[in-house]
């Protein structure tokens, strides 16, 4: 049996040798992972003797990692704007990008609103990250959380169950906003946002995800122009839309936007790179 001081130093080669990016912090993760210990007590567990079961767990996990499958995908989890969310090959791993969509939906519905009994749409949700985060930070709030495929659809419903919100998000599958039953005051979306065609120059491991979850289009911008013409039936007088994209779709986005509001106006919001990433549309401009 071998210390955990060792197995982590172990880890941290054979992931390096494989080319795995940020080996170091994977390897601590890892390891502690099939140790069942919080990443914290690392240097308190240095001398903790590591079983035979669970090497045999961790070389599994290796296994995996090597063929390059996401680290979220293997440990069935990722932290999402500090909660747990449970991830499954079926759904995006929710991005610290993405972290900054809640954000200023939670701005926006706090200081931009009317009121504070607001409904909003979740579209596109995925593992349900975002839902589950505006439920849990506006009570008030009544949330329909939609996708179009059906296997993301239970994952989101396990994780809204495992917060306790499933009494304020509503389920629902469709195209877009097709299956919102009411106008609303809120649409975030986390859409499909990357061209077709720089699919295949992306890294491997996210190459793994779900195509239905990535492919925006010959422009990346198919989904985003339909939301746009259906918001225009679904969103109310002063609604505003919340939309993550890339930085150089910003401009293209903007200009569409106001074809369909042109009472509206828009704002940019970086992300944690400094990049313009989360565009806000008001459907009447703010006085
Ligand atoms: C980029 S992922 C975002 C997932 C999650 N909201 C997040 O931010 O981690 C986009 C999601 O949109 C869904 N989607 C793709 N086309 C759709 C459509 N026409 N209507 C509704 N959802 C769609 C995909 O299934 C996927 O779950």
């Amino acid at each position: 049996m071998a210390l955990l001081r060792t197995v982590i130093q172990d880890t941290h080669q054979k992931l390096e040798a494989a080319g795995i990016p940020d080996a170091r912090l994977e390897a601590e993760v890892l390891v502690m992972n099939v140790m069942r210990l919080p990443r914290q007590s690392i240097f308190a567990e240095q001398d903790t003797e590591v079983s035979e079961q669970q090497q045999a767990a961790l070389d599994a996990f290796l296994e995996r990692r090597y063929s390059r499958e996401p680290l979220a995908y293997i440990l069935g989890q990722r932290e999402f704007y500090g909660i747990s969310v449970i991830i499954t090959p079926a759904a995006l791993i929710p991005r610290p990008e993405t972290e900054g969509l809640v954000e200023q939906a939670l701005f926006m519905a706090m200081m931009g609103m009317e009121s504070t009994d607001l409904t909003i749409a979740d579209v596109g949700t995925g593992s349900g990250a975002i839902a589950v985060n505006l439920a849990i930070h506006l009570p008030a709030a009544k949330i329909f959380a939609v996708d179009v495929e059906d296997s993301v659809l239970d994952l989101a419903a396990y994780n809204i169950r495992a917060h306790g919100v499933a009494d304020r998000v509503t389920l629902a599958i469709g195209d877009l906003l097709d299956a919102v039953p009411e106008p609303v005051d809120l649409i975030v979306a986390n859409l499909p946002y990357i061209p077709t065609d720089r699919i295949p120059t992306l890294q491997p491991e996210v190459q793994k995800e779900p195509a239905l979850a990535l492919d925006g289009g010959p422009d990346g911008l198919d989904l985003i122009r339909r939301l746009l013409i259906q918001a225009e039936d679904k969103l109310k007088d002063n609604g505003i839309i919340l939309l993550e994209m890339d930085p150089d779709q910003v401009p293209v986005v903007q200009e569409l936007a106001l074809k369909h509001f042109p009472e509206g106006s828009t704002s940019v919001d970086k992300d944690l790179a400094g990049m313009d990433r989360i565009l806000t549309i008001y459907r009447q401009a703010p006085e």
